[in-house]
């Protein structure tokens, strides 16, 4: 009987960790290094998307271009729409709430990046409202607000938006 239930116990043990082991295997590590000028991305409308892996971006993007509902983005995926914000695709066991997205907002200068607060608990100081509040009603796309997914706006335009892009002292002058 002591056999069958320490049998029993390895293989839930070894079934588990390979759980966890396939979760993480697949996941991105992310550094103050992950970014550098937002405009090394590739821009669809107002936003910036990266992957590292040219396979995924290319799913990103077509994804983020139609507006696919009901889709996930690849694992790796960085979206910035500004400079000292960004979301980046964790696979979603690691962030439950906001499916795989971890929520970055950053420190920007000419000297690089600094990561002031990460996680699915990020609160945007200037509007006051946690990063996930507002990109909650937007879950059908992913948590992608855009517009007309159901976020509420933010103080903006598209202009002042591309102004900030613009402005980013990370980009090498030219
Ligand atoms: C007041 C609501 C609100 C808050 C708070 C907010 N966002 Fe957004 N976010 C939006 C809206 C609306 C858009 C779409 C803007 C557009 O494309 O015109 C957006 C766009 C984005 C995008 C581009 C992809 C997309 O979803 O369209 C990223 C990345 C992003 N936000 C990250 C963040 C992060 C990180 C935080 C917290 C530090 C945050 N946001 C806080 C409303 C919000």
């Amino acid at each position: 009987m002591k056999t069958i239930t320490t049998l029993l116990t390895g293989t839930a043990l070894t079934l588990f960790l390979s759980m966890v082991w396939s979760v993480y295997a697949q996941d991105v590590t992310v550094s103050e290094k992950s970014f550098t000028c937002i405009r090394d991305g590739h821009k669809i409308r107002n936003t910036y998307i990266r992957n590292a892996d040219p396979e995924k971006l290319k799913e990103a993007v077509r994804i983020f271009k139609n507006s696919v509902p009901d889709k996930e983005y690849p694992v790796g995926t960085i979206l910035q729409l500004v400079p000292f914000e960004a979301m980046v695709k964790h696979p979603r066991e690691k962030f439950p709430k906001s499916n795989g997205w971890e929520f970055f907002a950053l420190e920007v200068s000419e000297a690089g990046t600094k990561i002031r607060d990460r996680g699915d608990n990020v609160v945007n100081l200037s509007l006051g409202a946690p990063c996930l509040s507002c990109h909650q009603p937007a879950a059908r796309f992913d948590f992608v607000c855009e517009k007309g997914h159901g976020c509420a706006p933010i103080p903006f335009d598209d202009q002042k938006i591309s102004e900030l892009q613009r402005a980013d002292a990370r980009c090498a002058k030219k």
